[in-house]
């Protein structure tokens, strides 16, 4: 198979359509057979339950050449079950894992001239969502929804690839205690969208939300988890009921203590604590891992001992090892790396 005529190793995060859509229905009470659809559009009812009251959540997980030339993605059973959780939360019909998992496959294989080639720093980001359909005029769930799935070839979420960051310290919420923090709905990142112009309009890459209750615990980014290592070198991250719980994270924590024999910690973080780590990153599947070397606190600058050229060697290394568990270089645990094209 040929693959597409891009310039692979400048590709920035972006939208671009590709050849085929997975798209499923559900109506009548039950998820109709899906499959591949070509148009990039979406017809629905100008009062569909997306448009007037936000409902729908979706998922983000990535598909990657190997080096010995396989296609293959990341542990697309979590991205399957955090989906149901968001579904629930929004009072949307779950989608059955199997359905979300041939969807994946029917996706990329479909889509296979668009997968960068190994080594070219690009990769396929694969976006699942669910959203109400039908209309509605009351608040209440829709009575209709779509399962759908694009893909399309990106580069690196942050400008300046891995590039240590600098961040700035949000004044804003992202979540209140109960609400929708923990799973990803639209509306949450609708919620993070100001808060983001206003940082980067003051020069900074994204924003540090703090807890919403107290304001003094390190919660996340508008689309990353945080990750810490402190001075022993222990690798600490979070924990808050209000955070999305990062698949890249969960890995990363995983690995860091079952692979490389690091001490981790998933526990309160308190905010004046930060100063004294020794290195920061922010971990997503659009992120990867992204090194912080500096957080504006309201004018008063954090920086962090690693430095604003490249990563500590404690995230380095846990880089290293999870991009090259994710490309097929390193093996990984059992069912992490799921493969599409053999
Ligand atoms: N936090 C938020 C708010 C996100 O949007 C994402 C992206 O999915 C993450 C964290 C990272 O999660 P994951 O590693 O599962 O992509
Ligand atoms: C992801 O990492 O998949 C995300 O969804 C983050 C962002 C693009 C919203």
């Amino acid at each position: 198979m040929e693959k597409k005529n891009l310039d692979w190793a400048n590709l920035g995060f972006n939208y671009q359509p590709t050849d085929k859509r997975y798209s499923a229905l559900w109506k009548d009470g039950a998820w109709q057979p899906g499959g591949l659809i070509d148009d990039p559009f979406v017809h629905i009812s100008e009062s569909a339950g997306v448009l007037q009251y936000s409902q729908t959540g979706f998922e983000g997980l990535k598909a990657y050449t190997t080096e010995d030339g396989r296609i293959v993605c990341f542990r697309p059973d979590m991205n399957a079950k955090r989906l149901a959780d968001t579904c629930d939360r929004l009072h949307m019909p779950r989608i059955p894992e199997e359905q979300f998992i041939e969807a994946v496959d029917m996706l990329v294989k479909a889509n296979a001239a668009w997968v960068p080639p190994f080594g070219s720093g690009a990769t396929l980001y694969i976006r699942p969502f669910i959203y109400g359909s039908g209309p509605v005029l009351g608040v209440q769930a829709a009575h209709t929804y779509e399962f759908r799935m694009y893909c399309c070839p990106v580069g690196p979420y942050f400008k300046g690839g891995v590039k240590p960051l600098t961040i700035t310290v949000s004044d804003y919420d992202r979540a209140a205690p109960k609400g929708s923090g923990h799973i990803k709905a639209g509306l949450n990142y609708a919620m993070s969208l100001y808060a983001s112009y206003e940082a980067k309009g003051r020069g900074f890459s994204e924003n540090m939300f703090l807890d919403s209750a107290t304001h003094t615990k390190v919660e996340e980014t508008g689309g990353a988890n945080f990750v810490f290592v402190t001075k022993e070198g222990k690798l600490v991250t979070p924990k808050s009921s209000t955070i999305l719980p990062s698949i890249t994270r969960r890995s990363l924590m995983y690995v860091a203590k079952e692979m490389l024999g690091l001490e981790t910690e998933e526990r309160e973080v308190p905010f004046s604590e930060v100063p004294e780590f020794v290195e920061c990153g922010l971990c997503g599947t659009a992120a990867v891992i992204c090194p912080v070397g500096c957080i504006d606190d309201h004018g008063k600058e954090i920086r962090f001992p690693s430095g604003m050229e490249s990563f500590g060697p404690v995230l380095q290394k846990l880089y290293d090892t999870l991009t090259g568990i994710q490309m097929g270089r390193i093996k990984g645990p059992e069912g992490w790396v799921h493969e599409i094209i053999a």
